[in-house]
């Protein structure tokens, strides 16, 4: 049987550092509030010319390194993001320019958080089909050009990145056993950009009240991110036939610390079984899975044979999961 796998992880953080103590002189804010409510202490910003391609450029470079592969190699490029280069081209077409993968087509999916295990479900998808052989997947954000600011139960969330993998077919007893992708449209609103789209064109008066930058129902997006998540990760495994305990490591998308120790609570998971680099990095939307892998894998957290699970959560609203053995 073909399955897909991972042969190689990379990733991109801006060198700009944002800290709690740098947010409370923008915004009514303290270091513990952020601290105690997020877990996060600091993010990286992007600086004005790093687009989400150039930032998945970085990030794509380190992957194909590592695989010793040539940008011709990719035959397919998928990108996540919500905060693309421009509304079109695709973001995957200005990073295949960049990269010079002649060779491959390109597209981008919006899944927002859960934009990367998208692309990896799809992925996995034409590479088990035989459409595809050697795909370059990518979660990449610049979520600070998308932020308000002057709003504190945003800004002090998201930060930028880029994370990359390329997924290649394997018949060996290893790679992704299983994935799901899932979506409630009806609560669309609890997560969104207002403007900028065909609802709502760009214009003065959209600019004027800030329609262009996240709006969050944060309380209510966690409760549900909070349920969802644990019914989640419990039926990955249960159809499997896996035990929470066979885990070596969970790789959760990184929104918030008490998301996290929740999921990770619900299946019995102390917490040294569970990458947790939110504290460093905030949310990186669809980037955060890929630099979580990224961390795991140049720290060997995880080793071949390994059973990891990957969950994500986001606006749409979207949630996905992926088990894989390394
Ligand atoms: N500093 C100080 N006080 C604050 C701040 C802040 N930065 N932000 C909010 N508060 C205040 C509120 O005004 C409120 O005050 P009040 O009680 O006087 O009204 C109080 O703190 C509690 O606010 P809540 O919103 O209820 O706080 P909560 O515990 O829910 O934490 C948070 C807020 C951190 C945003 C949380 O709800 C959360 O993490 N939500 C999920 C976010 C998420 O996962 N998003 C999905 C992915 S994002 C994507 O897809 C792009």
């Amino acid at each position: 049987m073909t399955r897909s796998r991972i042969i190689s992880t990379g990733s991109y953080l801006p060198e700009k550092i944002l800290t709690n103590i740098d947010l409370e002189k923008m915004v009514e804010t303290s270091d513990q509030w952020i601290t105690e409510r997020t877990g996060i202490k600091e993010r990286r910003i992007a600086n004005g010319n790093q687009t989400a391609s150039e930032l998945a450029f970085e990030a794509a470079k380190v992957a194909l390194e590592r695989a010793a592969m040539k940008a011709e190699d990719i035959d397919l490029i998928i990108t996540a993001t919500v905060t693309g280069d421009m509304p079109f081209p695709s973001t995957a077409c200005i990073l295949q320019d960049k990269l010079g993968a002649t060779n491959a087509a390109a597209f981008d999916v919006n899944a927002a958080c859960s934009g990367f295990l998208y692309g990896l479900y799809v992925a996995d998808g034409f590479i088990r089909s035989g459409m595809h052989r050697k795909i370059l997947v990518i979660g990449t954000e610049v979520l600070s050009t998308i932020t308000d600011w002057e709003d504190r139960t945003t800004c002090i969330l998201f930060g930028d990145g880029a994370g990359a993998v390329i997924v290649e077919p394997t018949g060996e007893d290893r790679g992704i056993i299983s994935m799901s992708i899932h979506s409630d449209g009806s609560i669309w609103e609890l997560l969104h950009v207002p403007a900028g789209g065909s609802k709502q064109p760009a214009s003065r008066e959209s600019v004027d009240n800030k329609l262009h930058y996240i709006k969050m129902k944060g309380n209510e997006t966690f409760k549900f991110a909070v349920r969802t998540l644990e019914d989640l990760v419990i039926k990955i495994l249960s159809e499997n036939n896996l035990e929470p305990s066979q885990l070596s490591l969970l790789i959760p998308h990184q929104a918030n610390l008490r998301i996290i120790q929740a999921t990770a609570d619900r299946l019995g998971l102390s917490m040294d079984k569970v990458l947790v680099n939110i504290d460093r990095y905030g949310n990186t939307s669809a980037a955060s899975i890929p630099i979580a892998l990224d961390e795991a894998v140049t720290t060997e957290r995880i080793k071949g044979g390994d059973y990891i699970l990957l969950e994500a959560f986001g606006g749409g609203i979207t949630w996905a999961s992926a088990l894989i053995k390394w």
